[in-house]
């Protein structure tokens, strides 16, 4: 049996900075959480087991990024330069490049090499606290594809410590072999690629990009159909370039997410919240396509719907490999709030991914996933761009991350992950 007390901690335990706990402890038993409070009502009890002083750091939930593409091949940074010279990202789909394009590199590639591209994304995740993540398909649009960017996604979760969450998402762009026969692609997506990939065990959730250059209404309604025949949880990339009323289908499916939504009307956040469904949104695709439209905050707040922020990473329209840039785009775009980014990240980007009982939060009983940051105040997480910040991420209460020594001194690169180091010695 393994226990631990971890000491002098001000913990924010479910990413809402006003309940947090100064001069906290954390008791973990066998990795899971067997009490947490402020320091001076910790029960004797503890006071025999081994502990150590973290100094005053914070610590939160491992963060959770419930929306990526991660596993694809390629890149496609000539187009970026395409539409740096006026090229709009609606326009590159439209000729053949786009989502089509890194489906071509995705199908060529193994899943050795899938592997190791993807691993290189995600380990940055990992370092800056990332403890659960979404991986979608959709960059194969055929049933073999499609299976080795699932079998990838199942395979980091083994290689890493992360828990990972896969989405089908076959209905992400009209493979070249079905132009012009949207409706056949969506039978074969329906009727063969999801019931396999489902009956293999490669599938926790069913994703759609209802869009002018995704699914219509109607395809997207089918595709949520058979995700419901197979009982999976369904979510949508939704009003992202055009309001397409996707977000209200999305909701009468009871759909986890809804995704995007730069374009979203008031009915359709409405509609969200009677569905209880969680508003994700990508500051970062906002930012890398040079997006105007910003989505409906004011109506996601006045309609109390849950907002999560999440990367998007994929090779088009958002190469992010930092969660904790979305927090400072978040705020910075779309004028989000310290303690919404942090939550974004947290609880309800769990319940994005119908894990609220596993993630995003610390409480008793429940894993002791969490980060200890090199921060002296949250805001920190949302201020600093481009600055590793993790001293330490723990899942299941074992150390897998700490900050690295600087190899110029020899010494931590911060004053937190010194003193934490110190005090672990
Ligand atoms: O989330 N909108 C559709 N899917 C991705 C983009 C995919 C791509 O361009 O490769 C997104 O923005
Ligand atoms: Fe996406």
């Amino acid at each position: 049996m393994s226990e631990h007390v971890w000491r002098h901690l001000n913990l924010c335990p479910n990413g809402d900075p006003d309940a947090s706990i100064e001069d906290a402890a954390l008791a973990v038993r066998d990795g899971t959480i067997a009490w947490l409070g402020a320091a001076r009502d910790l029960p004797r009890e503890f006071d025999a087991w081994p502990s150590t002083n973290l100094g005053g750091a914070w610590v939160t939930p491992s963060l959770v990024d419930c929306h990526t593409h991660l596993v694809f091949g390629g890149h496609r940074a000539d187009e970026f330069a395409l539409r740096l010279r006026g090229a709009s990202y609606e326009e590159i789909a439209r000729r053949g490049g786009g989502i089509v394009s890194t489906v071509r590199a995705t199908r060529a590639a193994d899943e050795d090499a899938l592997l190791a591209s993807a691993s290189a994304r995600l380990e940055p995740l990992i370092a800056e606290g990332v403890g659960a993540i979404e991986i979608k398909s959709g960059y194969g649009l055929e049933l073999e594809s499609e299976r080795k960017m699932l079998r990838v996604a199942r395979e980091l979760s083994r290689c890493y410590p992360v828990s990972v969450y896969t989405t089908f998402l076959g209905a992400h762009a009209l493979p070249p072999e079905f132009a012009g026969r949207a409706d056949a692609y969506i039978d074969e997506v329906c009727e063969r690629m999801l019931p396999a990939l489902a009956d293999e065990g490669l599938v926790d959730a069913v994703d759609v990009f209802c869009e002018r250059i995704g699914f219509t209404l109607a395809q997207s309604e089918r595709v949520f159909e058979a995700a419901q025949r197979r009982g999976l949880p369904v979510k949508m990339h939704a009003e992202q370039l055009s309001l397409m009323g996707g977000t209200a289908l999305a909701a009468r499916y009871r759909a986890l997410s809804a995704d995007h939504l730069e374009f979203l009307d008031e009915a359709g956040v409405q509609a969200m919240k009677e569905a209880g469904a969680v508003a994700v949104l990508l500051p970062g695709a906002y930012y890398f396509i040079r997006e105007t439209q910003l989505p409906p905050i004011e109506w996601l707040r006045r309609y109390d719907v849950p907002i999560a922020l999440a990367t998007d990473c994929n090779p088009g329209t958002s190469p992010a490999t930092s969660l904790l840039a979305m927090l400072n785009l978040g705020c910075t775009l779309f004028r989000l709030t310290v303690p919404e980014v942090l939550q974004g990240v947290t609880r309800h980007a769990a319940r994005a991914l119908g894990r609220g009982d596993r993630h995003g939060e610390l409480a008793p009983g429940r894993p002791a996933d969490f980060v200890v940051w090199s921060v002296s105040t949250l805001a920190e997480l949302a201020y600093w761009m481009g600055r590793p910040l993790a001293a330490r991420v723990v899942r299941a209460g074992a150390t897998v991350h700490t900050a690295p020594v600087s190899p110029w001194t020899g010494r931590f690169l911060d004053t937190c992950a010194e003193a934490f180091q110190r005090s672990a010695q």
